[in-house]
């Protein structure tokens, strides 16, 4: 039996607009989605008779608790996102194990566990066609397998850039930046829950009217205009529960970034650097200060196999 292993990317919304909360539970968006290239990894090897689903998880360059919060059961989107591929290729699901390596903050607004199980369907995609001799899905139908999962694992199977409306699962790819961008991030102590973030949105009361963000995307000629159109209208929402994100903003900005945004539901802040050196130097700045930063930069393929 072949082992398969896969990769997926963290993201960041440039552009988050948030309409209204629709009767599905979910609020219609408008985003400009980028990938970064710090990468989820993900390894399905065959598993012991009659073990069913088995997961690892080990971090790379993470604190100890965001791997320690990574639920190892059902509740896992990877293992969702086996049983649902299963199903539609007509096979009852296989004894597996599943190692994952995470690279990406975990409740952190970048997408970490829908790349987990971005990568799951990929490497999981291809782990039956050799192993069990199904046909294989098109990209398509896993973005379509993806969407039913979470509203941000077809960006994480896609990559690049794109703009996502609906649940932020319909996605149309756009020409990619003419430039390299690179980013600090800096993670809170604590995560925050991706619905408790829209609740505090609905809350506040603050819907906004959505842009064509194709038209702003094609706008965007140089890093400065990028730093001047990134918004995210969920900011303020993740400051009210978290006020001391404001001060980390201006603390980022205040090291010379171009601009720093909570990343989609937050916490992490993703600031736009002007070069890879000055990423570093914010990032070191902050880890000195207590505060555990990263850096990643763009462009980032989709999830994709690794030989
Ligand atoms: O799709 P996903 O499972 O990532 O969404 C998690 C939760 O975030 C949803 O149950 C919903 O409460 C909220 N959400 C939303 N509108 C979106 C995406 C997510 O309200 N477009």
């Amino acid at each position: 039996m072949n082992k398969v292993r896969a990769t997926a990317p963290a993201k960041v919304n440039l552009i988050f607009e948030v309409g209204q909360l629709e009767p599905t539970g979910y609020h219609s968006v408008n985003s400009l989605f980028l990938a970064l290239d710090l990468r989820e990894e993900v390894s399905i090897s065959v598993g012991l008779q009659g073990t069913g689903i088995t997961i690892y998880v080990k971090g790379e360059d993470l604190p100890a608790r965001h791997i320690a919060a990574v639920p190892t059961d059902e509740s896992n989107l990877v293992v969702k996102a086996v049983r649902l591929l299963s199903k539609k290729l007509g096979i009852e699901t296989p004894d597996i194990q599943i190692d994952i390596l995470k690279r990406i903050p975990v409740a952190g607004g970048m997408a970490g566990g829908s790349a987990d199980a971005a990568a799951t369907l990929v490497a999981f995609n291809e782990y039956a066609n050799k192993n069990l001799g199904t046909a294989k899905l098109t990209l398509e139908e896993l973005l379509e397998a993806g969407s039913e999962l979470g509203s941000d694992i077809p960006f994480c199977i896609l990559g690049k850039i794109a703009v996502g409306t609906d649940r932020g699962n319909q996605l149309s790819a756009i020409p990619e930046l003419s430039f390299t961008t690179h980013w600090v991030l800096a993670i809170s102590q604590q995560g925050l829950s991706t619905p408790t973030v829209f609740a505090k949105f609905d809350e506040l009361g603050q819907s906004s009217e959505f842009r064509d963000l194709v038209e702003l995307r094609n706008s965007i000629g140089t890093i400065e205009d990028l730093a001047g159109c990134l918004g995210n209208d969920l900011q303020a929402s993740a400051v009210e529960l978290m006020p001391q994100l404001s001060t980390l903003i201006q603390n980022i900005e205040s090291l010379g970034a171009l601009r720093a945004i909570v990343s989609g539901s937050g916490p992490t802040i993703a600031a736009l650097c002007s070069s890879k050196e000055q990423a570093e130097t914010i990032a070191e700045t902050l880890n000195g200060q207590g505060i555990f930063a990263l850096t990643a930069s763009s462009p980032a393929l989709g999830a994709n196999l690794e030989g």
